[in-house]
């Protein structure tokens, strides 16, 4: 199939344009480089041996859209393209709401207008809000704590309704968990611009000296050692389940996609210490607000529907993230 993947130079989207091009579809990516970097289609063409068609374009660009859609056509869409820091989100709430809904409604418009009818959305586990159980469940009650969940929500109810409108519509919405890990290659991965917000990134850049310590935020949360737990899943694993589900488009679905096995903070620095032979020095802070004890998924759904399951384990994502940021700081060096 000819896959339209937005924010396809992104970490996320890079992956799964690498899993896309060995499963053998053909890739059209849009970006507008906002967060990523064009050299990210050598590395794809490095790993893959294909080249990927490129349109540096914005989503919020209707014409440049509808150039994309005249000269290819297109069968499904995985729509990556969004702005995605919670922090940012909050201090600048309309430019997340213009980028993320307005975005993705231009898109659908345009899709429509050239009659394709098939999309994966990426969502994020952060709509399950503050969860009163684990695991989280699809059919869970769905709130948010933050502007960047909530274009989350909102675009999810928006590709309801687009659905219930008019059911020749293909809609799978992928709830991911938490994102970690890179390509085996070294090649492509995470490398966020200036003092990362997310864990792995975070503790990437302390291993590799470019920050001092990483703060461990809380350890008096009701959990075993008493650091937040999450459901850390291999960006490799993510990318296959877009894969899977490109391959069983039908109707409106809703998948969680993580592995069913939640780590604590310190579960995963030590895994990182331990798996890649460095040091990760830390201090306890406070809780960073808005953050949860607590969650992971509950993976059943995706199992039985699209067969997928997450193959790789903790040890994979440290050292496929430490692998990544060696080699990344090396082609920098260059
Ligand atoms: P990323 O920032 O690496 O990739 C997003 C890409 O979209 C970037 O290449 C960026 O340049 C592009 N983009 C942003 N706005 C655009 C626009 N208006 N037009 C065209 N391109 C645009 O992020 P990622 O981690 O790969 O995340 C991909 C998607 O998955 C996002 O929608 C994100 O919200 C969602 N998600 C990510 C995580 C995570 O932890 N990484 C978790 C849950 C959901
Ligand atoms: C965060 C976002 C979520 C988003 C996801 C991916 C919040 C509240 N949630 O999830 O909406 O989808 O990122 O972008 O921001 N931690 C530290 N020290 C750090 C960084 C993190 O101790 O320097 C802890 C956190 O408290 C948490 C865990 O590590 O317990 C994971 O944090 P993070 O990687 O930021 O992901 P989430 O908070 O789960």
């Amino acid at each position: 199939m000819n896959i339209l993947v937005t924010g396809g130079t992104g970490y996320i989207g890079s992956h799964t344009c690498v899993e896309l091009i060995k499963a053998g579809h053909d890739v059209v990516i849009v970006d507008n480089l906002c967060n990523s970097k064009i050299e990210v289609l050598d590395y794809i063409k490095e790993i893959t041996g294909y080249t990927c068609k490129f349109y540096e374009c914005d989503i919020l660009d209707r014409e440049g859209l509808q150039k994309v859609f005249t000269e290819n056509k297109i069968d499904s869409v995985i729509h990556f393209a969004g702005l995605k820091a919670v922090g940012e989100s909050c201090a600048k709430p309309l430019m997340y709401y213009r980028n993320n809904i307005s975005g993705t409604v231009i898109l659908c418009e345009v899709m429509a207008e050239f009659g394709v009818k098939s999309i994966v959305f990426s969502s994020s586990a952060t709509v399950y809000g503050i969860p009163k159980e684990v695991p989280l469940k699809e059919d869970f009650p769905l709130s948010t704590t933050n502007p960047y969940g909530s274009t989350k929500l909102m675009i999810e109810g928006i590709l309801k309704d687009l659905y219930n409108a008019d059911n020749e519509w293909d809609i799978t919405v992928l709830r991911y968990f938490n994102p970690i890990g890179a390509h085996e290659s070294g090649l492509i991965g995470e490398d966020p611009n200036g003092i990362p917000n997310n864990l792995m990134p975070y503790i990437t850049k302390v291993a590799s000296k470019q920050l001092p310590c990483l703060g461990v935020f809380g350890n008096d949360y009701p959990t075993p050692d008493g650091t937040g737990i999450r459901d850390y899943i291999h960006v490799v694993d993510l990318a296959d389940g877009h894969v899977k589900a490109i391959d069983h488009m039908d109707g409106y679905q809703v998948f969680n996609l993580g592995t069913g096995v939640g780590y604590s903070v310190l579960d995963l620095v030590n895994a990182f210490i331990k798996v890649n032979g460095v040091d990760v020095p830390y201090e306890i802070k406070d809780r960073r607000p808005g953050d949860i004890a607590e969650n992971f998924a509950d993976a059943t759904r995706a199992k039985e529907v699209l067969g997928w399951t997450a193959k790789y384990g903790v040890e994979d994502m440290c050292r496929s993230s430490w692998n990544f940021t060696v080699k990344a700081l090396e082609r920098k060096s260059k």
